[in-house]
């Protein structure tokens, strides 16, 4: 696959998800009722993050038995990470930032790949090694809308997808900018809900974010 391909396909999926739920999977038995209810609320891109013991088993759990989600894996940190992310089948990877080690090894991977900046030079070191779909983070606490507009200033040509301090309210005044592919946030699956196996609740607050936020 060519990289140009490889960005291709991570845009078209971003661009397909306006909103990228940020998972945290405490127990893997939880895992394929989440992204069921996440499904049925018409929220189909996940992002399962590498952040608990569980999260590889989970992954692969929502993979094999929900067909419908598009799974991939977020808080990649290394090289390993990564590797890791494309060997259990993830869709795409996401990182909060980036190192010149793990933008090295996802120049040299096919796994379609969005690494973390918040400044210029980040942003550039990225771009450098072609990749222009990034994730802000985090997008609020890095001067929010306002730091986009700036950096989209001398990159008008780059992809966003912000997280940190997303949610129901600020949600679409993100999706309303240009550069904008998609949000990304751990809003639409609160711990209690999944701990307490809230899936109706997760299903419910879903498909009322999707009606909102997604252009018909
Ligand atoms: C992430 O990794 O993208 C963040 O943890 C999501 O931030 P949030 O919890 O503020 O949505």
């Amino acid at each position: 696959m060519t990289a140009a391909t490889r960005q291709e396909q991570l845009a078209a999926i971003f661009k397909s998800a306006t909103v990228i739920p940020v998972l945290t999977i405490e127990r893997v038995e939880d895992a394929v009722p989440l992204a069921r209810a996440l499904v049925a609320g018409g929220v189909r891109v996940l992002e399962v993050t590498l952040r608990t013991p569980v999260a590889v088993e989970a992954a692969k759990a929502m993979i094999a038995e929900v067909p419908e989600a598009i799974v991939g894996i977020g808080t990649i940190l290394n090289g390993d990470d990564l590797a890791k992310a494309r060997a259990l089948g993830a869709k795409f990877g996401i990182s909060p930032g980036a190192t010149p080690e793990l933008l090295k090894a996802a120049a040299a991977s096919d796994l379609p790949f969005a690494p973390g900046i918040a400044t210029a030079s980040e942003l550039m070191q990225a771009l450098a090694a072609g990749f222009d779909l990034v994730k802000f983070f985090p997008a609020e606490q890095s001067g929010g809308i306002k730091a986009l507009r700036a950096l989209a200033g001398p990159f008008p040509n780059i992809l966003i997808c912000p997280t940190g301090g997303i949610g129901e309210a600020n949600a679409a005044s993100w999706l309303a900018e240009p550069n904008v592919v998609a949000v990304g946030g751990s809003w639409l699956c609160p711990a209690a809900d999944i701990r307490s196996g809230n899936w109706a609740g997760i299903t419910a607050m879903c498909a009322r974010a999707m009606k909102s936020l997604k252009p018909a």
